[in-house]
């Protein structure tokens, strides 16, 4: 008989976002006039850049010809995508990293999956609460843990609550943990770490042999200046940290899939007989093995973006979800509603009104305003009490969102 891997039975009902599906089809099925506007799951809503659509064109096209054909790629991603990211989008941070260093993929969601492959079932992990629920999932899948306890606190991984007595960012562990997921700016709450605060973190990891896993997956809507936008700006970083990053965002990928890991040369862990071990050919050896690499036409799209005129038009794309999250906070800000996020993120972290659990929020909001969101308390314990909305809609249905909002809250 062919067993089941048990730890999945360990996770709490669905993934988060099926979830809320679920709910919103029910709801949408028993009242079908309802006009619902969604700003859950963080969604991109406007076209591909000119740009990027063009080039994402033309490389179908060289598909079908002999010239131009392109077969298996590199795993770890042409050359050419890596290099336009390093000059375009490292290099100004002054970040200097060789294309050996950059793994293109399909997604990140799948990356931050992906790489607990290469580390230690007996690692301890360290994981924000709230916090993007891959991480704590995966952890989960793979026996990192026992059971959950009544809270939702998973037995054996290091939860670090994210709140805003800490000003979203998370006080040092007492305890010694090898492996840290750190996302900035961040999901759920849209909040940012400044230098210093991430310098924090780096000599954590180096003092205690630790490795950070820095998700930068927004880190293009940083607007506020001094923000690291790679946690490599931080001296020290690449011996202790790999970053993960994601076109889905930053260029509307998420239908695309596109994302990349950087994997430090001198980034080392330690074997079973204590020997330090590349990270990076560990990592190299996993991605050649089970990937056979993102498209070449997405790889083509994704180059674009950093072309001059893709990445005017992505910019614009940025600044466009930008003002809706402006539009977010000022008006909820304006019915009494306490906001967090939605500055260098294109997030907005809100505390329920009323003292509303999460969910009941959730409910309320779709039956009064019929719009959806995303419970606080989908994102972890800490995040009971708290409230997602994205700002990745459509310019008048973030505009209707708010005004409905604001009828139902505001005095
Ligand atoms: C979110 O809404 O948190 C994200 O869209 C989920 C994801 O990127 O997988």
């Amino acid at each position: 008989m062919a067993r089941i891997n048990d730890h999945y039975l360990k996770l709490k009902a669905g993934y988060l976002f099926p979830e809320i599906g679920r709910r919103v089809s029910e709801f949408t099925k028993a009242n079908p006039q309802a006009k619902v506007i969604r700003l859950g799951i963080g969604d991109v809503t406007r076209p591909l850049a000119p740009a990027v659509l063009n080039a994402f064109h033309q490389a179908i096209d060289d598909l079908g010809t002999t010239e131009n054909f392109a077969g298996y790629g590199p795993e770890q991603g042409y050359d050419w995508l890596s290099q336009i990211i390093i000059d375009k989008s490292y290099k100004p941070l002054g970040v200097n990293l060789t294309t050996d260093e950059m793994f293109i993929s399909d997604g990140s969601k799948c990356d931050c999956a992906n790489i607990l492959d290469i580390f230690a079932i007996d690692n301890v992990v360290a994981i924000g609460d709230p916090v993007y629920p891959v991480y704590n999932d995966t952890n989960v899948m793979i026996g990192r843990t026992g059971e959950a306890d009544e809270k939702g606190y998973y037995k054996g991984i290091v939860y670090m609550p994210f709140t805003a007595e800490n000003n979203f960012v998370p006080d040092l562990p007492k305890e010694k943990v090898d492996i840290i997921y750190l996302c900035y700016p961040n999901n759920p709450t849209g909040t940012v770490a400044t230098r210093d605060e991430l310098k924090k973190w780096v000599d954590y990891a180096r003092a205690n042999d630790a490795i950070i896993f820095f998700d930068a997956a927004y880190e293009a809507f940083i607007t506020t200046p001094g923000i690291p936008h790679s946690i490599y700006e931080v001296e020290g970083a690449k011996e202790c940290a790999i970053e993960f990053r994601s076109f889905s965002k930053t260029a509307g990928f998420t239908g695309v899939r596109c994302g990349l890991v950087v994997v430090p040369e001198q980034l080392t862990g330690t074997t079973a007989t204590g020997e330090k071990y590349s990270i990076n050919k560990l990592w190299k050896r996993r991605v050649t093995t089970k990937f056979n690499g993102a498209s070449y036409p997405v790889q083509r799209a994704a180059a674009a973006v950093y072309s001059d005129e893709g990445w005017t038009q992505t910019c614009e794309i940025i600044d466009y979800y930008m003002e809706n999250a402006r539009i977010i906070r000022e008006g909820l800000t304006a019915a009494g509603i306490e906001c967090y996020g939605g500055v260098d993120a294109p997030y907005i972290w809100l505390k329920t009104p009323e003292k509303m659990t999460s969910w009941d929020f959730f409910d309320k909001l779709l039956n009064e305003c019929h719009v959806v969101g995303t419970p606080g308390s989908g994102f972890g314990p800490s995040g009971e009490g708290y409230f997602r909305l994205s700002a990745f809609g459509e310019r008048t249905n973030v505009e209707t969102a708010v005004q409905r909002i604001r009828d139902t809250w505001g005095s």
